[in-house]
């Protein structure tokens, strides 16, 4: 068969691995394989790259994605456009490694494009798999700047506040926040009470030199809005959350004896190279998902659950965001060790 492979939405640190993995499957299946530029926006075009050992040599252990994405160009509006494109591809079969506005993108073609499914988000929030690849990558980012930023803040007797990505979902900062041990953790699903966390950080000068938090950009206090950056015109999710950082550090100077300061990682954490636990996890779908293009399973994704990557129905990926819930075990560690959450 000619199968295709696409990349949609925004980056994360994995997607070299599927792309690797998937593609040097299928080429050994007896596939012929292509990439599709820069996600929907590479059909539209015809842009498609045939895919071959050699060119995908090595791809797995670089971020980023070989093939390139956005996560602007939607196909709303343009549907028979879109279709008639990817006819003129003539491909048989469709990988597609995307989160939720990617796959609802693609769900009115069920009849006509046949696809393989990836769960692909940094947030982590997909449902209908316990974990996304890159997710790892960004949790560690956070908890190397925190340990980091750990000498610094004691040096100067400061709270350093961390702002991480995660929209609605708190998983990066609670990840990466509970793995350097952060002194607090605030993330959307858990507003916090102003009061509440000053008392917190006041208690933390009786026996603390310096204070290390970490704040999700959709974090917000009780009552209060996610505080936006700006739009991106055309993204499906045009809002860009940020900020929470900066208002919360100058807050604490004003209201506290700690001088406060912020370190916003943003996009860093889509940028390393991905950690083994990403590979791991990569190259296992990668496999799957050739298994499921041979077996002509589509419709099907590889996803992870309970340990093991497994086949599921694709449209278990676009039920509502997967969130941290309030008793979730991370959520009881994180207050077991002291940690304001
Ligand atoms: O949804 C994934 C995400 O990385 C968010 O955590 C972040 O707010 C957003 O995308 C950043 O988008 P962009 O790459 O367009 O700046």
């Amino acid at each position: 068969m000619r199968i295709g492979i696409l990349t949609g939405g925004g980056d994360a640190p994995g997607l070299n691995g599927i792309i690797e993995a998937a593609g040097k499957t299928l080429i050994q299946s007896g596939h012929e394989v292509f990439g599709i530029e820069e996600g929907f926006l590479g059909i539209f075009e015809n842009r498609m790259v045939p895919l071959s050992p050699k060119n995908l040599e090595g791809l797995h252990a670089e971020a980023g994605t070989f093939l390139g994405t956005t996560n602007k160009c939607g196909t709303e509006g343009r549907e028979q456009e879109f279709l008639q494109c990817f006819k003129k591809l003539e491909l048989d079969g469709l990988v597609v490694a995307g989160g939720d506005g990617t796959f609802s993108g693609l769900k009115q073609f069920e009849k006509d494009i046949k696809i393989i499914g990836v769960p692909k988000t940094i947030d982590n929030d997909l449902s209908g798999t316990d974990f996304t690849f890159g997710y790892d990558t960004a949790c560690s980012v956070v908890a190397e700047s925190v340990d980091a930023l750990r000498a610094t803040a004691n040096a100067h007797n400061r709270v350093i506040i961390v702002e991480t990505m995660g929209r609605t979902a708190g998983w990066i900062a609670l990840g990466g926040g509970l793995a350097s041990y952060a002194d607090f953790i605030l993330i959307p699903e858990r507003p916090f009470d102003r009061d509440q966390f000053l008392k917190f950080i006041q208690e933390q000068k009786k026996h603390k030199r310096g204070v290390v938090g970490v704040v999700a950009e959709g974090a917000h206090a009780l009552g209060e809005d996610v505080e936006v950056q700006f739009r991106v015109e055309g993204a499906p999710q045009a809002e860009r959350f940020g900020g929470i950082a900066h208002s919360l550090a100058h807050w604490i100077d004003e209201k506290t004896e700690w001088e406060g300061r912020q370190v916003v990682l943003g996009h860093l954490q889509r940028a390393k190279s991905p950690t083994t636990t990403d590979r791991f996890l990569t190259l296992a779908m990668g496999v799957t998902v050739s298994q499921l293009v041979n077996e002509k399973k589509w419709g099907m994704a590889a996803v992870f659950r309970n340990g093991e990557v497994i086949a599921a129905p694709l449209e278990q990926l676009m039920q509502p965001a997967r969130l941290v819930t309030h008793d979730h075990r991370w959520v009881k560690m994180a207050q077991a060790l002291g940690i304001f959450i």
